[in-house]
């Protein structure tokens, strides 16, 4: 019914994924599995919908009518069952963005925020670019499995006071989906410690037929007031470069305050096709996203398998949600700098390193397998190649 074995040609699409391979990544036949874009063209309902919307001609500011909020309401409880207020949306152009006003919002330079590490590299560049100090809380690497080290977050909260957690549910880049009970200690640990918890959950839609998404805005209702929760259509359908996010926050004295320092920094409001293209995947995307995923979850099934059986020495952690591998390449006894310039020019595959995301990720890679099949056997083929050669000489 849909269209993901399409290896398409991105000449003039101005992919940062793709067209900028000698530029930012330094080789320019590498396949890009890198950046979180999918290489799928997306909802049919999505393109027909921006398509109508270009041909009007009309391009000004655009204001968000009550329909778009309906959509975004109207995914959530049908996805997550998840009841979201409407006057709790938040509406700004990235959950990045969100991450920058929520920590100026919320803490004073010097203050610090909490992270589980590894964990999606920006929410370091968010503390840092910010002048607020970070305080890890390492998850513990279990044979098939990351878990929180409770332990550790309880003494971190004691003993080094952070104002916020930045929370990534579903995880990236280990792809772990947390339990309700998980996220409830979490939860209870940041109110009883006068922490904010701030959860990003742009992952949310992508998880496997053997995990399952708790949403954060589902617990207890003391919980929820206590927390930022960020949502987005981006990822699930592939709309990235679009700009948008729904940020859902309950309490309107955490949202007054949000609000005003999104305000302080002069955000523009959402234009009108990121809007036009939300309200499209939200009301008539479901059926694209069940697919994609369902062919992403193929991928991994495959691409598991194949480290699995036929390169053992490459430890692959297989995820629950994402659609990214985390794969250990320490066996290999190459350095940070010997392993990126390993995986670009030997195996000719642009993966994230694994150091970007905290130390715990040195000697690891994150690759993105939203991508046709062919184009993934072909990077599994080269990796292959590269590593066997290696462990050769
Ligand atoms: C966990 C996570 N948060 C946020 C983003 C980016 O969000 P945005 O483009 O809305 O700023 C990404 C992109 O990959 C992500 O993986």
């Amino acid at each position: 019914m849909f269209d993901f074995d399409t290896e398409y040609d991105f000449q003039d699409t101005l992919s940062k994924k793709w067209n900028f391979r000698e530029e930012l990544g330094g080789c320019r036949d590498a396949i890009p599995m890198w950046i979180a874009d999918m290489d799928f063209k997306t909802a049919p309902a999505i393109i027909e919908a921006i398509e109508r919307r270009a041909a009007a001609g009309i391009y000004g500011y655009a204001g968000i009518p009550r329909e778009y909020i309906d959509a975004v309401i109207g995914w959530y409880k049908a996805e997550h069952d998840w009841t979201i207020q409407p006057a709790s949306i938040v509406s700004i152009t990235g959950i990045v963005p969100a991450l920058h006003v929520a920590a100026a919002a919320f803490t004073q330079a010097g203050e610090s925020i909490l992270l589980q590490t590894p964990v999606y590299h920006p929410f370091y560049r968010v503390a840092k670019k910010m002048h607020r100090s970070i305080v890890e809380n390492p998850m513990r690497r279990e044979e098939n499995s990351y878990e929180i080290d409770f332990a550790d977050l309880e003494h971190k909260l004691k003993t080094e006071r952070p104002k916020l957690m930045f929370l990534c549910n579903p995880q990236n880049p280990v792809g772990k989906t947390f339990s309700k009970e998980e996220l409830t200690r979490i939860g209870q640990l940041c109110l009883e410690h006068g922490v904010i918890t701030i959860v990003d959950e742009i992952h949310s839609d992508i998880v496997y037929s053997d995990a399952c998404h708790i949403p954060y805005g589902t617990l207890a209702p003391e919980l929820v007031k206590n927390a930022v929760i960020c949502t987005a259509p981006s990822k699930t359908f592939n709309i990235a470069g679009l700009r948008n996010s729904n940020i859902v926050i309950p309490s309107p004295k955490l949202r007054k305050v949000f609000v005003e320092a999104k305000e302080y920094f002069g955000y523009p409001g959402v234009g009108p096709f990121p809007l036009i293209a939300c309200e499209a995947a939200y009301r008539e995307g479901k059926k694209w996203k069940d697919a994609a995923i369902r062919y992403i979850e193929e991928n991994r099934d495959e691409a598991v398998a194949f480290f699995k059986q036929d390169l053992p020495e490459v430890v692959v952690h297989k995820p629950q949600g994402t659609y990214f591998l985390w794969l250990d390449f320490r066996q290999l006894g190459l350095d940070k700098e010997e392993l990126e310039q390993f995986l670009l020019h030997k195996a000719k595959v642009w993966l994230n390193q694994g150091y970007i995301f905290g130390h715990e990720g040195e000697g690891f890679a994150r690759m993105n397998i939203a991508c046709p099949r062919s184009l993934l056997r072909q990077a599994l083929h080269q990796i292959k190649t590269a590593v066997e050669e290696k462990l050769k000489k």
